[in-house]
């Protein structure tokens, strides 16, 4: 079994989106027994609560369901229960890091650098229109589909 974490601020936009289009593709390459996804925020600030509604409805536009997520913060205890843990940002890789136990490091890494995208963060749709989340949505899918790959090509021995 691998584990994957998706990691952001809130845990109500970008985390939550590339987990439940992350879930789609593992279903989709029938590895859904093989490959655990979650995802929490850096924060607490939304504790218990859905994904934000923007998220909501651009995902399920594309068909995706993010309806079962619910925001959690990082524990110390997932650096241990992950392979990966991937942060959506340079801010979230740095707040990561600083809490991370030096064995597990090498787990904290920013989710689009398993892609050949040009851009390395998905970027904070938070405080911005419609379109942001286009682009998070946009992103993660690319990225979701090089970690699919990765994973299936490095960590085949685990992978039952
Ligand atoms: P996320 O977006 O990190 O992608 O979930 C944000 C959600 C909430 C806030 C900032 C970013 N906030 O300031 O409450």
């Amino acid at each position: 079994m691998i584990r994957v974490l998706f990691v952001c601020l809130g845990n109500i936009c970008r985390s939550p989106t590339a987990h439940g289009v992350f879930v789609h593709l593992v279903e989709q390459a029938g590895l859904s027994g093989q490959i655990g996804v979650d995802s929490a925020g850096t924060s607490s600030w939304h504790k218990g609560a859905e994904p934000d509604g923007r998220s909501i409805a651009e995902a399920s536009r594309l068909g995706y369901d993010l309806s079962f997520i619910r925001s959690r913060q990082v524990l110390t205890s997932d650096f241990q229960e992950f392979d990966y843990v991937l942060a959506m940002d340079e801010s979230n890789l740095g707040d990561l890091l600083d809490i991370c136990p030096p064995e597990y490091r090498h787990k904290v890494q920013l989710f689009l650098s398993f892609s050949d995208v040009s851009e390395r963060e998905v970027p904070d749709p938070y405080y911005g229109g419609a379109q942001g989340f286009t682009e998070v949505l946009s992103l993660v899918e690319k990225g979701g589909a090089s970690l699919l790959e990765h994973i299936t090509d490095h960590d085949r021995s685990k992978l039952q």
